[in-house]
């Protein structure tokens, strides 16, 4: 290790310069390089054995012992704490992932970590990294190319087509065995709140909302048209069932407020204090009074509602729920057409939402309150059962995925198939590409379609499949014209994928693609990493600045 604050820098006085802080670290070169392309390719092995249907769970333990089992590379990634700048940046790739497609989180890390590796086998025979990000950005255009060339459209109103897709990513997840079912949750979700413009289809994934409650089973998993509400109504006599619902939505207390600064009010007789309490009284019955004026007959409010308001509540026959989460109050907005107030005095007929039917229900031991039949119909809940939290937990977190899916395919209905077919061939497609480009580029561009590779590589060795035996017969096939061949993981064989309904949106892969080769691109292109030292404690044990960018060294 070369630290720039001890470089012999000094000027013609012979006074050191010094650039950096105190303890600050830099690593170059080579080795700064070595010490990246290792901590991603760690990363990209944690995950690796999570992907594809025999991909194995992970089990992670945060710092407080919760316990979350999944195998989902973006949750995966999001529970570990990484320390290392790179380690962090192979992270960053199944974020961006997740937010833009949704899927393909897992298939990302692996490519980029595959990416890394590869450049790192032409690192070592001297290539510059220049020329292998050259390589690597050429051949990534080049690959989206060649899977939307053979990609095939679809019609986005086509049912089956949607149910296959979602089906799909289910598939992989600890929900595989209820896939069928769930795809029909999930794309009744999707239709529900799908928007039609001029024969492209928009979704705001926001209008889906997902609740969960341990018990029941899996398959209990439903829809509602409307909103579900993990409250319940604060006052036993309150109506539980309201039809035609008039919804005020206010974003204030309906309580007395305590002063900021301490007071002290000096009471010397029962009269007094009477009076106090009946003045207290009287203001909350002016807001319960301001309620009702509007005609509404339920109440949603995002803070709490003192005792006394409850009772004039409940005597005006008004359902009412407090403390409801500031996201769920919007999305009652938009699908009841209310207005959230903030000021209760502003509150007019005007603002009120409208509903069919709010009731409240049991689910399990608790009791919620359901909004149904809302005005804006596109908004839906999915009520997310299974047998334990923990998979209740995955569950949303595969139907998350799924949501996307369906999502993706619908705003760009173009889809390949699966089972790491398209990667395959487009790997095929650009070693013949390379062969007509320049040495050291061509060099590159042939790793990138080894990594490519990586996908339906490892997706043979999670299911116990001999890798190279797959790959060649897989070769073999699809350089007979079969593109749409691909690692069958359920039957250990290769095979169709489009015929085993392994279907998947081009845009998920294109995501994985551009991510995956973004990061890596942006990672060899590093020489130098500088890493501050941390601020020194007041009063710290001796040796207490390790861990930070410190431990980077030793990586
Ligand atoms: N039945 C199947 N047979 C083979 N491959 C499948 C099957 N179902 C899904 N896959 C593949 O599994 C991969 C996705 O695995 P997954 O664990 O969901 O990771 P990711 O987070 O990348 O989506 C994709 O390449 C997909 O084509
Ligand atoms: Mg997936």
């Amino acid at each position: 290790m070369n630290s720039l604050a001890a470089i012999p820098a000094t000027t013609s006085g012979g006074v050191p310069i010094l650039i950096l802080r105190e303890g600050a670290k830099e690593t170059k070169g080579r080795e700064a390089q070595r010490n990246n392309i290792m901590a991603a390719k760690l990363i990209a092995e944690i995950v690796k054995s999570s992907l594809g249907p025999r991909g194995m769970d992970k089990m992670l333990v945060d710092t407080l012992g919760d316990v979350t089992i999944t195998n989902d590379g973006a949750t995966i990634l999001k529970e570990i704490d990484v320390q290392h700048p790179a380690a962090k940046m192979m992270v960053e790739i199944s974020k961006s992932t997740d937010n833009e497609v949704g899927d393909g989180t897992t298939s990302a890390v692996v490519l980029g970590g595959a990416l890394i590796e590869k450049a790192e086998e032409l690192i070592n025979k001297d290539v510059h990294p220049t020329i292998i990000v050259d390589g690597y950005r050429k051949a990534s255009a080049k690959a989206i190319e060649i899977l939307n060339k053979i990609s095939e459209k679809i019609n986005a109103n086509d049912r089956t087509w949607l149910l296959k897709i979602a089906k799909t990513s289910m598939q992989t997840k600890l929900v595989s065995r209820e896939a069928q079912e769930l795809a029909d949750v999930v794309v009744d979700a999707i239709s529900q709140v799908a928007e039609e413009i001029n024969g492209t289809f928009k979704v705001d994934i926001d209008d889906v909302k997902v609740e969960k409650k341990a018990g029941g089973s899996m398959r209990d998993t439903k829809m509602i048209k409307g909103i579900v509400l993990d409250k319940e109504v604060v006052h036993g006599g309150m109506p539980k069932r309201v039809e035609k619902a008039k919804i005020a939505l206010l974003n204030a207390p309906l309580e007395i407020e305590k002063t900021e600064f301490e007071a002290k009010i000096n009471i010397s007789s029962p009269e007094q204090m009477k009076m106090f309490l009946d003045e207290e009284n009287r203001m909350l019955k002016a807001m319960v009074d301001k309620v009702t004026g509007t005609g509404a007959n339920v109440m949603i409010c995002q803070k709490g509602i003192d005792d006394i308001a409850q009772h004039y509540l409940a005597k005006a026959n008004i359902l009412a729920v407090r403390r409801v989460k500031e996201s769920d109050m919007n999305k009652l907005a938009k699908a009841t057409k209310g207005r959230v107030v903030t000021n209760i005095e502003d509150l007019t007929e005007n603002d009120l939402g409208a509903a069919d039917l709010v009731e409240e229900r049991k689910v399990e031991t608790d009791k919620w309150v359901f909004i149904e039949g809302c005005k804006h119909p596109k908004a839906v809940t999915i009520l997310v059962r299974g047998g334990s939290q923990r998979v209740v937990d995955e569950a949303e977190r595969s139907l998350h995925d799924a949501l996307m899916v369906t999502k993706d395919v619908l705003e760009k209905p173009a889809i390949v198939a699966g089972g790491g077919a398209p990667e395959a061939y487009a790997a095929a497609r650009l070693t013949e590409w390379a062969t007509g480009l320049s040495g050291r580029e061509q060099l590159a561009v042939q790793k990138f379609a080894e990594a490519l590779e990586t996908i339906p590589l490892t997706l043979a060795e999670n299911t116990g499949m001999d890798p190279i035996d797959t790959l060649t017969e897989l070769r073999a096939k699809q350089s007979k014209g079969e593109k749409w061949t691909g690692v069958d993981v359920r039957n250990s064989k290769v095979a169709n994928m489009h015929k085993s309904d392994v279907v998947e949106p081009l845009a998920v892969k294109e995501q994985i693609i551009k991510s995956a080769t973004e990061a890596a691109c942006m990672l060899l292109r590093i020489d130098d990493v500088i890493a501050s030292s941390k601020p020194k404690e007041p009063a710290g044990p001796p040796g207490g600045g390790m861990g930070g960018m410190g431990g980077m060294g030793e990586m």
